[in-house]
């Protein structure tokens, strides 16, 4: 049956000053998640917010919070954000070694969340190896982390196309793929073509004219291009 994509506006882009409201835009939108991008300026170079603000997003958002961790040490830090809200958790292979992915992965899992990993742009698909039969999502970075607002590094969704296949050799028929960085218009269709499920949209969707006519074009011409390559 296919499945339609979902957008997942990330808040980084979003005004601070009034993240209720955008909450409401994102929600009225149609967006499927809130993704929230937490960086410890260690990780990445950039800081930006931590378990407080979830806690306060979980008070008012009424659909899932897809938590993305940027973060050193996310081991320690899990519990924290499970217990704020969080409904998907995503911690970087980059961050982990092969135990403590595992660990993560299985200590987010039985906490009743979703769990997710993350490949930065130079890190293979095969680092989901220890994971992948029992991961809930794969969050692809299309930019290097750290920053919206940057152009899609071109051939990121080759490498979609290979954790589809690892999915499908581990019989994780169920995975979403998600993939995060200069989504837009412009870049929906190839990732989408290659199995992407979710896309993160930050500049794309907050700082567009219309954000909601925005999200449902990056949709219609994410959902044409998903439906032809599965045709194909
Ligand atoms: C980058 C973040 C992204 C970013 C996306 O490290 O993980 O979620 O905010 O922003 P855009 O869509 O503007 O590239
Ligand atoms: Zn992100």
């Amino acid at each position: 049956m296919f499945q339609p994509l979902r957008v997942a506006p990330s808040i980084l882009s979003a005004d601070f000053m009034n993240l209720s409201a955008d909450i409401e835009l994102v929600e009225r939108a149609g967006a499927g998640f809130v993704h929230v991008d937490v960086m410890d300026g260690h990780f990445v170079p950039n800081l930006t917010m931590g378990v407080p603000v979830v806690k306060q997003l979980k008070r008012c958002a009424r659909i899932p919070l897809d938590v993305h961790l940027m973060v050193s040490n996310p081991l320690e830090q899990l519990p924290w954000f499970i217990e704020a809200g969080s409904d998907i958790l995503t911690v970087h292979a980059e961050a982990l070694d092969e135990g403590e992915l595992v660990e993560a992965v299985d200590l987010i899992r039985s906490a009743g969340a979703r769990a997710c990993v993350s490949l930065k742009p130079n890190t293979p698909a095969s680092a989901l190896a220890p994971v992948i039969d029992r991961l809930d999502m794969a969050l692809v970075m299309s930019v290097e982390p750290g920053f919206s607002g940057q152009s899609y590094i071109e051939g990121s969704e080759n490498k979609v196309a290979r954790i589809v296949e690892q999915a499908r050799g581990a019989g994780n028929e169920g995975l979403l793929i998600e993939v995060d960085g200069g989504i837009s218009v412009s870049t929906v269709e190839r990732v989408a073509a290659a199995g992407a499920d979710v896309m993160v949209c930050g500049n794309a969707f907050f700082k567009a004219a219309d954000p909601a006519g925005e999200l449902k074009r990056i949709c219609d011409l994410g959902n044409a291009a998903r439906r032809a390559a599965q045709e194909a």
